[in-house]
This record gives C-alpha cells, structure tokens and sequence, in this order.
C-alpha cells in the first residue's frame, strides 16, 4: 500500500535559525519559507537527494502546531508522510482494520495541494502518519 517515503515534519521554534542548520551547516538545498495560511504554518522545505524534510512553525492564531511546540519548546519531529497510490483507497483499507483517520475522516487537500489523510499516531506506534496520493 505505501510507496515512497514523500516527506519528514519537524516543528521548529526558530525558523531562521533552523533553516540555517540544513543549509549552512548540513549543505542542503533549502526553500524560502512558504506561508500556508490554510494549514497554520510557514513551512522550509529542505530537498534531500531521496526525500523532503519539512520545518513548520505556526502561523497565526489556531496553528495545528502551536501545541505541539507548547508540549515541545524546542522542536521536534512531527509526522511521517508515505505515498500513497489512492488515497480513498488506502484510507477505507485501513478503516476497516480499525485504524483512525483524524478529523473529518476523509482526504483534504494537503500542504502541497494533493489529497492526504492523517493516522491517529496512537494506531501509528506512537508516530503521526501522513497519507498522500501522488
Ligand atoms: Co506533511
């Protein structure tokens, strides 16, 4: 059912200062930061060779990561994304093992514009796990 491993999340307190880490000292290729309004953060993408490792801060007053910073102060990482063929698919699949999809249950429209869905990390060996159809 999943393919490639598409990208890590690390919610970071300092964005600059993390961003700095990946290029200057790591030597990794890395974006400007991107807003994402919709999804409450400001997200660096950093471009490895195999995968993508995404820094998210908060952004704005309900960020979904605000409480992940308040339990973690200085960062951590946040969720794994697997690829996924068909996100219904693979989404009615696991339901029906008895695994939990967050929020309404069914795909949204993730942080790079394709359908994802979210495991409960509870059901996820104690990891967030991402679902994106590619
Ligand atoms: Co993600």
């Amino acid at each position: 059912m999943i393919g490639r491993l598409n990208h890590v999340a690390m919610v970071v307190p300092d964005l600059v200062e993390a961003t700095g880490l990946y290029r200057d000292r790591f030597g990794a290729e890395v974006s400007n930061p991107v807003d994402l309004p919709d999804h409450g953060v400001t997200t660096v993408f950093v471009n490895l060779p195999n995968t993508k490792i995404e820094l998210l801060h908060p952004l704005g007053e309900n960020s979904p990561v605000q409480g992940f910073l308040d339990r973690n102060p200085r960062g951590g990482m946040h969720h794994v994304c697997y690829e996924v063929d068909d996100i219904l698919q693979a989404a009615t699949a696991l339901e029906s093992t008895g695994m939990r999809i967050l929020g309404s249950g069914k795909p949204s429209i993730g942080a790079h514009g394709k359908p994802v869905v979210f495991l409960h990390p509870k059901d996820g060996l104690g990891t967030l796990i991402e679902l994106e159809q590619v």
